[in-house]
């Protein structure tokens, strides 16, 4: 492996008492250094690179060797500033990441690299045009990340995407874990890398500010009650701009480019042009069905479960049936990763402490923010459909659905994202059953609303499950949802 992948994959790098590792601690640092009396003559993506943003052979090839490292500008107070040059060091951790409103990672890299040839396309363009031609937005924010991930691992060796992470406490960031071993391309990277194609992109047909830029799209704060930032819609817009082909074709490109370069020629000798095709193809095909096919789920540890009482019982995959529930209570929808997390925690503390049982109930809860917060998983069996436990998954709505109905994004969220990917990745049959909870016991849920709307879903039955005994163990039983 080479010395700056290598420092790609170092993992947490312990904070000191400085500013919140928050989108919004970046988003006031962009301020200030474009405010007029800054005391700045670089751009702010320019300063990143020469922090060491934009650091691998590929990204130096499209945007040029960086400028020298400046010193400290006065808009930025020394704490400030020592987090800038933490975060966009060569050797930061995954990271170089911060925690988005939305409840998201990012990593800064890719993200201001994105940002610069939006930049520099708006202001006339002097991106370098290499041989073979790249998408300059594609190179310096995926197309390398993805073309060297799926190359090393040609080799046999390590993972080549994700994966999550959680943060050490979501209110002040300092530390983040990653929560399996590190790929080039963990969820963060790839958070970075679509949110900077999306912004370059919007940056060069309209260039306003940097910080505004960020704060329409990251939203501010902890996220705000009233609506979704459109980071939340991330993996819709990518998919929707960018299509697997042109994916494909990036990664194709920018692998012809780094057999050209010194640094990456020795990888590359030893494959001949057919199996490069065949990389870049796998990187597309993998990226896409991951991150623009399936929906984000936000792990346990970002929304503060407490850990599984006992021992949780596996799931047989794939499993046939899916129960849609609504929580009831909370009653109202939680529209920012705030106000879903702490659902999540009053739900499992109710479900533990007052029902008694040893988790959560659902597999999957369902957030209005635009994510899925995961209950159970995809592997352990849940308490949410008493006698059909280990049957199906139980996914719950947060709110009451009596009356109304959750947003259509809400419902496209499980009915076109969620449910198919399941089927795809092999959780779910193809030829799954899918049921309202009512159906199933003696309860009004999922609501006479959301009940309505599930009839019209993919997979719906009339008919009540096969009624008598379950396969349910006594433990499950005695979990079981009533
Ligand atoms: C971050 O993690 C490191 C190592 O795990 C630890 O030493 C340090 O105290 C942590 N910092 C914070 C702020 O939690
Ligand atoms: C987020 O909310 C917590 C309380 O829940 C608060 O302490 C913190 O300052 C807020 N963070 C931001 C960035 O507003
Ligand atoms: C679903 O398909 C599987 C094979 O993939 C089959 O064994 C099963 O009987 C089918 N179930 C239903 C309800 O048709």
């Amino acid at each position: 492996m080479i010395p700056w992948l290598l420092a790609a994959l170092s993992l947490c790098t312990p904070g000191t008492g400085l500013p919140p590792r928050h989108m919004d601690s970046v988003i006031r640092m962009v301020e200030a250094l474009e405010s007029p009396h800054a005391g700045v003559t670089v751009t702010v993506a320019e300063l990143a690179r020469a922090l060491g943003g934009c650091g691998t052979p590929g990204c130096r090839a499209v945007l040029g060797e960086p400028p020298v490292v400046p010193t400290a500008p006065p808009a930025l107070s020394p704490d400030r500033w020592q987090l800038l040059t933490r975060l966009l060091h060569r050797d930061a951790a995954v990271p170089g990441a911060v925690l988005a409103p939305d409840g998201s990672t990012v990593a800064l890299g890719p993200l201001l690299a994105g940002i610069e040839v939006g930049l520099r396309r708006a202001g006339g363009g002097r991106v370098p045009v290499l041989d073979p031609p790249v998408d300059a937005l594609y190179a310096v924010t995926i197309a390398e990340a993805l073309g060297t991930s799926f190359l090393l691992a040609r080799a046999g060796a390590g993972a080549t995407l994700g994966p999550g992470g959680c943060w050490d406490d979501v209110d002040d960031p300092q530390n983040y874990t990653l929560l399996g071993p590190p790929s080039p391309v963990p969820d963060a990277v790839a958070n970075g890398a679509m949110d900077g194609v999306l912004l370059g992109n919007r940056l060069a047909g309209d260039p306003i500010r940097v910080a505004e830029l960020l704060r329409g799209y990251y939203g501010t704060g902890n996220g705000t009650e009233e609506g979704r930032p459109p980071s939340s819609y991330r993996r819709r817009d990518f998919g929707a701009l960018a299509g697997p082909g042109k994916l494909e074709e990036e990664v194709l490109a920018m692998l012809r480019v780094l057999r050209a370069l010194p640094p990456t020629r020795e990888l590359l000798e030893a494959v001949g042009a057919e199996e490069e095709a065949a990389i870049a193809r796998r990187a597309a095909r993998d990226f896409t069905e991951r991150y623009v096919e399936c929906p984000a789920i936000v792990p346990r540890c970002m929304w503060g479960a407490r850990p599984y009482r006992g021992t949780p019982k596996p799931l047989a995959l794939p499993l046939g049936s899916v129960y849609i529930h609504h929580t009831f209570s909370p009653g109202a929808p939680c529209r920012s990763f705030a106000a879903c997390a702490r659902a999540m925690r009053a739900m499992q503390r109710f479900h533990q402490d007052a029902r008694g049982w040893d988790d959560i109930g659902y597999s999957f809860v369902v957030g209005s923010d635009g994510y899925v917060y995961q209950g159970r998983g995809w592997h352990w069996v849940g308490a949410h459909t008493k006698g059909y436990n280990s049957r199906g998954y139980g996914v719950g709505y947060v709110g009451d659905f009596s009356a109304t109905l959750p947003d259509a994004d809400t419902i496209a969220l499980v009915r076109d994202e969620l449910l198919p990917c399941a089927v795809r990745t092999g959780r779910l049959r193809h030829n799954y059953t899918l049921r309202g909870h009512r159906q199933m016991g003696h309860t009004d849920c999922p609501g006479d609303s959301l009940f309505r709307e599930i009839e019209t879903w993919r997979g719906f039955v009339p008919c009540p499950g096969p009624g008598g005994s379950s396969d349910d163990t006594i433990e499950a039983e005695a979990e079981g949802r009533v």
